[in-house]
């Protein structure tokens, strides 16, 4: 069942729509059951659930770089498809999703930190002078100042975590997702982490977080969204969906933790 505990005011086409999302892999494994949810512009969403539960299939559906196996994503009304043409006009109209992959190793093309982050900004056609401004930008955002000389293999987990990051404010898509954001970062990371989250809100940019460190963050989220075995089972103000947690869903309410929601995070 899925529990829908706010609802927005309907009648406008929602920004970011998913309508009945499945994807069954080859061998069998049903991964996502069917997702219906709809994001609006500037929301920040927390993703959470068990291993397993469909978060980067669902998050790798949605920004294009897996197909589904039914359903569809529309971004503004417009139906997204695996098309090198379609995500350049949407690269190009700031509504792209950038994902932070939860193993970033795969992300990095460049030979330097610096270089691996112009490549989203060169890619956008943009001018010299402002892919300067932009990898400029990044590098101080996430701290990699000090590393923007060395390979990108080279760097530990949290810097290639860091660098990922940096590479996707850099293209400065519209929507952001990520995946993990928190794995491997010390205090001064995640501390960073949700510095760029709180730079990104305030930009307007739409934050997709998939998570189960929700003592970390949560406080920034305006929504709580719960995947339970490929299916969206509650969604709404995080204090609410918290008041319903079913211990089948494996999270753990970070209130243990914090006096309340307001102080479930490390900012
Ligand atoms: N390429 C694949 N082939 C087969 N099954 C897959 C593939 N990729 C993912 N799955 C399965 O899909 C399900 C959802 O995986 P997903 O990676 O989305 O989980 P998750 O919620 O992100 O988990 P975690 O918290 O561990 O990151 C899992 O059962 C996983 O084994
Ligand atoms: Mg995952």
């Amino acid at each position: 069942m899925n529990k829908e505990l706010s609802q927005k005011p309907g009648g406008a086409v929602p920004f970011i729509s998913l309508k009945g999302i499945r994807k069954v892999f080859p061998d069998g494994n049903e991964a996502l059951r069917g997702i219906d949810l709809t994001i609006e512009q500037g929301e920040c969403v927390l993703i959470a659930g068990a291993n397993g539960s469909g978060k980067t299939v669902l998050m790798q559906i949605l920004s294009g770089l897996m197909k589904a196996s039914g359903g569809e994503v529309r971004i503004r009304g417009k139906l997204l498809k695996r098309d090198k043409r379609n995500f350049t006009s949407l690269m190009k109209e700031g509504i792209l999703a950038g994902l932070v992959f939860q193993n970033p190793d795969a992300q990095f093309l460049g030979e330097t930190v610096r270089e691996d982050i112009a490549i989203g900004p060169i890619n956008l056609g943009l001018d010299k002078a402002e892919q300067d401004r932009r990898v400029e930008a990044a590098l101080d955002a996430s701290g990699l100042r000090e590393k923007a000389g060395a390979a990108p293999r080279s760097l530990s987990g949290g810097e290639k975590r860091r660098l990922a990051v940096a590479g996707i404010l850099a293209m400065d898509a519209g929507i952001v997702i990520l995946d993990e954001p928190f794995a491997n970062l010390d205090f001064p990371g995640v501390v960073q982490t949700l510095r760029v989250i709180r730079d990104l809100k305030e930009k307007g940019r739409t934050v997709l977080i998939l998570t189960h460190e929700l003592e970390k963050v949560l406080a920034l989220a305006g929504r709580l969204v719960i995947l339970n075995r490929g299916a969206l089972v509650c969604q709404g103000k995080p204090e609410a969906v918290l008041d319903r947690l079913e211990s089948s869903w494996g999270i753990r309410d970070p209130r243990q933790s914090c006096s309340g929601v307001k102080d479930c995070t490390w900012n």
